[in-house]
C-alpha cells in the first residue's frame, strides 16, 4: 500500500467547500434532514422537476443550464426555462402518443442537446428512461430493448439503421422517434410548452442502465426519483459544484456517470454544464477548458492518462486559471497520475468510487480532506461501508475482503429488471456486496485491489467477458471463445480473446498472414455485432480453453496464464 499523502493547502481550497468537516458531517448527517433540500410535493418528488423546472421559479431561470459544443465546433446553449419547456414538449408528445407511467422509453443517441431534453421529458411523465450507449451495434441493442420491453426508442439518423435492423425482432416497441426528421421536429414543436409533472413515490423507478456481470446477458440495473437525493448531495460535497462554476463532466449518458452527474445532481445542484459531443483529443480538451472557463472537471483516469501521454508541455499553451477541482471515476486512479496533475494542473484529481447499482458516488476523496494518493478516500456522510468476508462479516482494518455498503443509501438500485433472484445475489449478511475487493487502512481510507469476478473494465467502460464470448462465438470459424481483461497502462485493461477455432480454420492459421487476417476479421465482427469499444484488441488461438468438469470456462487460469503468475486452485479444472 503506497501512503503518499497529499495534505491540502490554501491555494486548493481558494473558496471554502462545500463540505467543510467530513468527520463533523459524518457524525451530524441525516438523510432525512438532506431531503429537504430538494422540492417536494406533500411526499411525492420527481427527479427532473429538482433538475431543471425548480430552478426555473429562482433567479436561475435565466442561467445557461447546458453548453453544448460538438467535434465541428458548432455551438448550442440552453437556459433552465429553455430545458423545461422543451423537455415539457417532449413529455406531451410521448403522452399524444399513450405513453404512460412505467413505460420504457429508451435513447439511443449522439450526445446532443436531444439526448438530455428527451431524459428529463422522460421522467416528467413518469415514464422509465433507458440510454444506449451510441457505439452499441445489434446483440447489444437488441438484447437491452427485448428485455426492458421499451415501448419507444428515440434515436438520431445516424443510428437508426442498426434499430431497424432489430426490430423485427422486438415486438413490444411500438414507436421510433428520429429527432433530426422533419417531421419529428416540426409535430414537437407544437406541442404544448407546459405539463403536468408527475409526482411520484420516491422509490418510483426513474430511469434504468444496462450493465455486465461475469456471466449471462447484460442485467437492467432499475433506479428510482429517490435517486436525486444523494446525486445531489454528493455533487455538492465531492464535486463541489456551487452557482458560480463552470462544470465539465466528460462521461456519456449511456453510462450511469452521464446521467448522475451531467442530468440529475449536476443540474440539481444548479450549475451551467459542459457537453461535448466529440473524441478524445488532448488539445481540443484544453482548449474547451479554456473556453468556457471550466472550473470543475469530472473525468476517467484513461482520459487522464491520455493527457499524460500527450505530454505535460502542451498544457503551457491554455489558460486553465479557473480550474478549481478535479475528480475522477471509473477505475483505479494510479498515483502518477495525481503527482502528474499536481505539477501539471497545481492540483490533484480526486478519485471517487461508485458503480452503475450504487447510483451515486459512495467513496470519495473530499475537496477538505487530505489525500493518500492511491487510496479512493472515504464513505460519503450517511453510509457505512465496510471490508466484508464472503458471509458479510466484517473483517479488521488492513485486511483484504470484499468492498461493501451497508443498504439504504437513497441512490441505491431498487432492483434488477424482471431478475429479481439475481439482486438478492448481491447482499450478503446484510451488506451489499459491491463485486470489488479492497482494504480499509487505520485511518478508514479505503483501497481498491480488483474486481473480485471476471468483469473488465477498459477506458473505464464496463464490459462483460460473456457478451463478447458470445459475439465471438457467432463467427462461423469460432467453436469457443475465453475473454478476459489484460492489465494495460493506457486503457486500466483490454479486451483479450482466447479463441478456439474450427478444426478447418486451425489448420489455415499455421499460415501468419492467415491467421493475423482473421484476427482483424474478429475484431471487426465483434464491433459490428455488439459494440465499437467492447471488441477484443488481442486476439490469441488456443487449442482448448480451461474449464471446468461441468464445462465453465476458467477465465481466472486464462488470465494467470497471460499474466505469468500462479494459477491457483485447479481441483475443479477438468484434464487441461
Ligand atoms: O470495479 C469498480 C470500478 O468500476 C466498477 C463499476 O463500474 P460501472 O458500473 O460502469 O460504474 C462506473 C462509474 C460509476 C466498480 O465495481 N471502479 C469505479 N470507480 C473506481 C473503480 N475502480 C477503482 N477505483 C475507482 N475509483
Amino acid at each position: 500500500m503506497k501512503s503518499d499523502l497529499y495534505r491540502k493547502t490554501k491555494k486548493d481550497l481558494p473558496v471554502p467547500p462545500n463540505l467543510g468537516d467530513y468527520e463533523e458531517l459524518r457524525k451530524s448527517f441525516s438523510w432525512k434532514t438532506a431531503e429537504k433540500e430538494l422540492a417536494w410535493f406533500e411526499g411525492k418528488i420527481n427527479a427532473a422537476y429538482n433538475a431543471v423546472d425548480r430552478h426555473v421559479e429562482t433567479w436561475r431561470k435565466n442561467k445557461v443550464a447546458l453548453y453544448w459544443e460538438d467535434e465541428e465546433g458548432r455551438k448550442q446553449q440552453y437556459t433552465f426555462e429553455e430545458l423545461a419547456r422543451r423537455s415539457n414538449q417532449f413529455g406531451n408528445y410521448l403522452k399524444d402518443l399513450g405513453v404512460a407511467r412505467g413505460d420504457r422509453v429508451f435513447l439511443f443517441l449522439p450526445r446532443i442537446p436531444e439526448l438530455y431534453i428527451a431524459f428529463l421529458g422522460i421522467l416528467k411523465i413518469g415514464a422509465i428512461a433507458g440510454t444506449l450507449f451510441s457505439a452499441f451495434q445489434e446483440q447489444a441493442l437488441s438484447d437491452r430493448l427485448g428485455n426492458s420491453g421499451a415501448s419507444v426508442v428515440v434515436t438520431h439518423s445516424s443510428l437508426l439503421p442498426r434499430i431497424e435492423k432489430v426490430r423485427h425482432k422486438l415486438p413490444e416497441l411500438h414507436h421510433v422517434l428520429v429527432v433530426d426528421h422533419e417531421a419529428f421536429a416540426k409535430e414537437l414543436s407544437k406541442k404544448d410548452e407546459e405539463l403536468h409533472i408527475v409526482h411520484m413515490d420516491p422509490g418510483d423507478y426513474a430511469f434504468m442502465l444496462y450493465t455486465s456481470g461475469t456471466t449471462g446477458k447484460p442485467k437492467g440495473v432499475m433506479h428510482t426519483h429517490r435517486a436525486v437525493v444523494q446525486e445531489y448531495e454528493t455533487a455538492r460535497w465531492v464535486l463541489d459544484l456551487r452557482d458560480e462554476d463552470t462544470y465539465w463532466c466528460t462521461a456519456d449518458p449511456g453510462w450511469v456517470t452521464g446521467i448522475a452527474y451531467e442530468i440529475l445532481g449536476s443540474w440539481t445542484a444548479g450549475v451551467s454544464a459542459l457537453v461535448y459531443a466529440g473524441r478524445f483529443d488532448p488539445k481540443r480538451w484544453y482548449k474547451l477548458l479554456e473556453d468556457y472557463k471550466i472550473s470543475v472537471w469530472y473525468t476517467a483516469p484513461t482520459a487522464v492518462r491520455m493527457l499524460m501521454a500527450a505530454g505535460g508541455a502542451l498544457v503551457r499553451g491554455y489558460d486553465l486559471s479557473h480550474l478549481r477541482h478535479m475528480c475522477s471515476v471509473g477505475e483505479p486512479l494510479n498515483p502518477e497520475a495525481i503527482v502528474w496533475a499536481v505539477r501539471t494542473f497545481g492540483r490533484p484529481f480526486h478519485d471517487t468510487w461508485w458503480q452503475t447499482e450504487t447510483g451515486a458516488i459512495c467513496i470519495a476523496n473530499y475537496p477538505a480532506m487530505d489525500i493518500k494518493i492511491g487510496s479512493m478516500g472515504k464513505p460519503i456522510p450517511g453510509l457505512d461501508a465496510a471490508i466484508v468476508d464472503d458471509s458479510g462479516h466484517v473483517l479488521p482494518p488492513g485486511t483484504e475482503g470484499n468492498i461493501a455498503l451497508k443498504p439504504g443509501w437513497p441512490s441505491m438500485m431498487k432492483t434488477i429488471w424482471k431478475r429479481p433472484h439475481k439482486y438478492e445475489s448481491y447482499f450478503s449478511g446484510g451488506y451489499y456486496i459491491s463485486g470489488d475487493r479492497g482494504l480499509m487502512d487505520r485511518d478508514g481510507y479505503f483501497w481498491f485491489i480488483g474486481r473480485a469476478d471476471d468483469v473488465i473494465k477498459t477506458s473505464g467502460e464496463r464490459v462483460g467477458p460473456f457478451e463478447v464470448e458470445s459475439a465471438l462465438v457467432a463467427h462461423p470459424a469460432v467453436i469457443e471463445a475465453g475473454v478476459i481483461g489484460k492489465p494495460d497502462s493506457l486503457r486500466g485493461e483490454i479486451i483479450k480473446a482466447f479463441v478456439v477455432l474450427t478444426k478447418e480454420e486451425s489448420d489455415k492459421v499455421k499460415v501468419k498472414a492467415y491467421a493475423e487476417k482473421l484476427k482483424e476479421e474478429l475484431a471487426s465482427h465483434v464491433k459490428k455485432h455488439l459494440a465499437g469499444h467492447a471488441y477484443p484488441r488481442e486476439i490469441e488461438f488456443i487449442d482448448k480453453l480451461p474449464k471446468t468438469r461441468s464445462g465453465k470456462i476458467m477465465r481466472r487460469i486464462l488470465k494467470a496464464r497471460e499474466m505469468g503468475l500462479p494459477i491457483g486452485d485447479t481441483s475443479t479444472l477438468e484434464e487441461y
